[in-house]
């Protein structure tokens, strides 16, 4: 007995990380004083106004004098569960109505939501088709609704719908088996998921096919009354894949002006055949090469140099120094996001399929993660440092910062700084919207934060989609706590300690 429980606790221990979770630090000196240990700065505003002083209260005004209403954005947050054929279902309606009631007044895409059947990720995959229309129509409406309800004017809320294709990362018929489709073989993501060798590659005139069908997308988001769409480029998926397809030959590949091709066709269509709709781009802004766990199931970077000692795979990392950043590239996409007219970027990172502790930063990993193999602050730090560069090249778009979750009790101290000190735009609130969606709100109207309903980065919204289940806090919201996936996803963790 005294045996298994040594054992029982031994795999606890490496299975729980060993960085402090931050709801230690219970005063900003000491949470400042710890940033200042891991050699980061956070930008930190120890006096959070309420509306109207706060800096997050202050109005935006995009070129064309649209305005929106304050600083508040909530990032594309996607369910697995809308129907078979596209269309949401009473959850993805419940988590709509949650975006709407968060007070956020920038809605940045609502969901991933695939331009054609066989670009989903999962087969609850929200579609945008003419057969899904009148569905996506209602499904704004009902934020706008809800909205309205608390909030009275919908008049400074923005919404746009994001419009995605999961290239690398299909899986539209079963939620296990991915049907890639790939622009080039990648040395190392190749055969972390099994893509065989001679698998073929997306040919230019499938792409061709594919702009147009982004097009008619965009169309039908505009006719059901979204007011801008996010040209998704983020996260491994295909739009992502374009920006590292530096071996592909034709014309989609190689330069930086064949690997942005893709994106000026998407633009240039939309500008013509939808006149009036604004557009967006959520960018993985810069990437790593893959990680996986090492023997204490610790994310580790994989090693990869080509013939020219560089890794070429990682947009917006240096090819000379993989695991770094670079930002060439990122400075030009940006120089041509606003040379082609689009009016938003939200910054992004990485993917949460190889390198998830860079998109999400957590303290607890979901089920196919790998402890974090850096204190998670960094890399909230990292996100904002370099989304406050970036901002320096974006004077002509509307920013948007992502991963800010981590942060938990302190997210209205560094928020009201980094738009304060104008490091960013708006402040996107992604996992924090599932457990606490009127966090905004009681910001704004400074009221003592809902403390118990703080995400703390359990990763479960992960977790249930990743074992087939539809996404929601489990651990947090009082309505998926009563579901019955709650209850696997609690055994499922007590098999993963047990012996
Ligand atoms: C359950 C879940 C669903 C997500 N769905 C999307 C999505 O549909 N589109 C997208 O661009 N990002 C998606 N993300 C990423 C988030 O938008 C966000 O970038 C990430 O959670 C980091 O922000 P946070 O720290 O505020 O959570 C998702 C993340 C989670 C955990
Ligand atoms: S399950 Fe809830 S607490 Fe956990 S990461 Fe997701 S939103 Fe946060």
């Amino acid at each position: 007995m005294a045996i298994k429980r040594q054992l029982l606790e031994l795999r606890c221990e490496m299975t729980i990380t060993s960085y402090p979770p931050i709801s230690r630090y219970k005063t900003a000196d000491e949470l400042l004083s710890y940033a200042k240990e891991l050699g980061i700065s956070l930008p930190f505003d120890e006096d959070v106004r309420s509306a109207p002083e706060s800096a997050m209260a202050q109005q935006y005004l995009l070129p064309d004098g649209r305005i929106i209403g304050n600083r508040f954005c909530i990032q594309p947050m996607e369910g697995w569960d809308a129907t078979a054929d596209g269309k949401p279902s009473q959850l993805t309606i419940r988590r709509w109505r949650n975006f709407g009631r968060s007070g956020a007044k920038l809605i940045w895409g609502g969901e991933a939501t695939a331009v054609r059947p066989d670009g989903r990720a999962n087969p609850n995959q929200l579609m945008i088709l003419d057969e899904t229309m009148a569905d996506i129509e209602d499904l704004r409406q009902a934020l706008v609704d809800e909205h309205k309800t608390r909030y009275a004017s919908t008049d400074d809320l923005l919404i746009g719908l994001q419009l995605t294709h999961s290239g690398r990362f299909c899986r539209p018929n079963e939620k296990t088996r991915l049907e890639p489709k790939i622009l080039y073989h990648h040395p190392l993501l190749d055969p972390i998921f099994n893509t065989p060798v001679d698998y073929p590659v997306m040919t230019d005139m499938e792409i061709d096919d594919l702009i147009g069908e982004y097009i008619r997308a965009a169309k039908r988001a505009q006719k059901v009354g979204f007011e801008f769409v996010d040209v998704k480029h983020c996260h491994g998926y295909l739009g992502h894949e374009f920006l590292s397809a530096v071996d592909r030959p034709g014309s989609y590949g190689g330069s930086f002006e064949n690997r942005t091709r893709f994106l000026r066709e998407i633009v240039a269509g939309i500008r013509s055949e939808c006149p009036g709709l604004r557009i967006g781009v959520r960018v993985s802004i810069f990437d790593l090469p893959p990680f996986r766990p090492d023997e204490n199931n610790i994310g580790k970077m994989l090693e990869y140099r080509d013939e020219n000692g560089h890794y070429p795979y990682a947009f917006g990392g240096d090819p000379d120094c993989p695991g770094q950043i670079k930002l060439d590239e990122p400075i030009a996409l940006l120089d041509l996001l606003q040379k082609i007219g689009t009016e938003l970027v939200n910054f992004s990172a990485g993917s949460p399929y190889y390198n998830p502790h860079i998109t999400r930063p957590a303290h607890y990993p979901p089920s196919d993660g790998y402890l974090p193999p850096e204190d998670p602050l960094i890399g909230v730090a990292r996100h904002i440092k370099v989304a406050a560069e970036l901002t320096k090249h974006a004077r002509h778009l509307a920013t948007v910062g992502s991963a800010y979750t981590y942060l938990q009790d302190w997210l209205p101290n560094v928020a009201h700084a980094v738009v304060r000190s104008g490091m960013i735009d708006f402040v996107a609130l992604g996992r924090m919207v599932l457990s606490y969606p009127e966090m905004p709100a009681d910001i704004l109207a400074g009221k003592p934060l809902a403390r118990k309903r703080i995400c703390r980065t359990f990763s479960d919204c992960t977790t249930g989609p990743r074992k087939g289940m539809v996404s929601g806090c489990y651990p947090l919201d009082e309505f998926y706590k009563l579901r019955p996936e709650a209850l696997v996803i609690k055994e499922s963790k007590k098999v993963n300690i047990s012996l």
